[in-house]
């Protein structure tokens, strides 16, 4: 058998007439940026995530971006976000030219350790960005207190988190914003890039819709420069269709991670599934000591996998003006050496799940 890590056609083909027609309205219509399917597919998201407000954009990099300006950050300001991440994480808060400031994660959870956090607040930290790595919400209501408290602002980066919930509230309503990833593996991928970044503040929303939108939110009624970041009308019109399907996805990536949590070898270490928490599982990551074999023993028999991350984020080559060693990121930096995805998707039978657990447990009881 064989299960690759990501099947992105046979995704499609399922829903291949729905999609079909989809870009063919918009080519139809010549609807390529703005129009009817931008503005169907916002309120759906944000609907999606029970948010009042979402705004369409070029990926979720710009997302990031486009929130931190639109939040005020910049220059003189600090933001702290997790060692373990994707690099956007980090690059979209250097973009508005404020400093990155990075906390260890917790190695239960890889997600955000709120006392490192608060640790790395000094008089001119801004803002947190959480991420919600792998599907699971960050501990959102530390954060939340420790950021009232302090009086930080929170950008929760939920780039692999859509439809994920913590006691049944949905990822974008814990922070000012939240910004979402449609890269083609998220969750919800669309067909290209594309992005998006949601709020329940009207204010914010706005200043980013004209931030993205070359600073206006009518044609040539410039108010501010910004720039050019908006989600086009295929993306819009493709994600739309997907979002109707992403619920039915979901539950079953969640099906093939408790398969994974009960029937993976015990030589394996699993990462904890907060109470509460909805964890989407963008990704099911395990934790292993004899990592590379595991792989080849795995691609050996058409097993797919990825490591996320294999370098803690201070530990990159694009970081090392700040002079960090592992001992700053001890946790990181360990769970980097470890990390191992296996497959997990929506398109993914419970044969499959099935056969990548007796695969691993074959490699263990050689
Ligand atoms: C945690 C995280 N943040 C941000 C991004 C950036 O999204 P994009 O690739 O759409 O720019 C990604 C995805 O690549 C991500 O995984």
């Amino acid at each position: 058998m064989n299960v690759p890590f990501l099947d992105l056609k046979k995704q499609y083909d399922s829903i291949k007439p729905e999609i079909d027609s989809a870009i063919q309205e918009i080519i139809n219509s010549s609807a390529f940026i703005g129009g009817a399917a931008h503005k169907k597919f916002e309120e759906a998201f944000a609907a999606h995530q029970n948010v009042k407000f979402c705004v369409g954009v070029a990926n979720g990099t710009d997302a990031l971006y486009v929130a931190l300006k639109s939040m005020g950050l910049g220059a003189e300001d600090e933001v702290i976000v997790p060692a373990n991440s994707f690099i956007a994480t980090s690059e979209a808060v250097s973009l508005t030219g404020a400093r990155v400031v990075f906390a260890d994660v917790s190695r239960a959870t890889a997600l955000i350790d709120v006392a490192d956090v608060e640790r790395k607040i000094t008089a001119k930290t801004k803002a947190v960005i959480p991420v919600h790595l792998y599907g699971q919400p960050a501990p959102m209501k530390e954060l939340k207190a420790l950021a009232q408290k302090r009086g930080l602002k929170i950008l929760e980066d939920s780039a692999q988190a859509h439809g994920a919930a913590i006691d049944g509230v949905r990822v974008g309503n814990f922070g000012e914003a939240a910004t979402f990833s449609f890269f083609p593996g998220k969750n919800l991928g669309a067909y290209g890039d594309g992005g998006a970044i949601v709020s329940n503040s009207q204010e914010l929303a706005e200043k980013c819709r004209m931030y993205a939108n070359h600073g206006r939110l009518d044609k040539y009624d410039h108010k501010m420069e910004g720039i050019n970041s908006r989600l086009d009308g295929l993306q819009a019109a493709i994600l739309s269709v997907k979002l109707k399907h992403l619920e039915k996805w979901t539950e079953q990536r969640i099906a093939i991670a408790d398969h994974y949590d009960k029937h993976l070898s015990k030589e394996v270490e699993r990462f904890e599934r907060v109470q509460g928490n909805r964890h989407v599982y963008h990704l099911y990551v395990i934790k292993v000591k004899d990592r590379e074999a595991l792989q080849a023993h795995l691609k050996e028999k058409g097993v797919g996998t990825g490591i996320h991350y294999p370098i803690a984020l201070p530990l990159l080559k694009a970081y090392a003006h700040l002079g960090h060693t592992e001992k700053d990121f001890p946790v990181a930096s360990r769970l980097c050496k470890e990390i191992m995805s296996i497959p997990v998707d929506g398109a993914m039978t419970m044969d499959q799940a099935r056969y990548v657990t007796d695969v691993i447990g074959g490699f263990y009881s050689k």
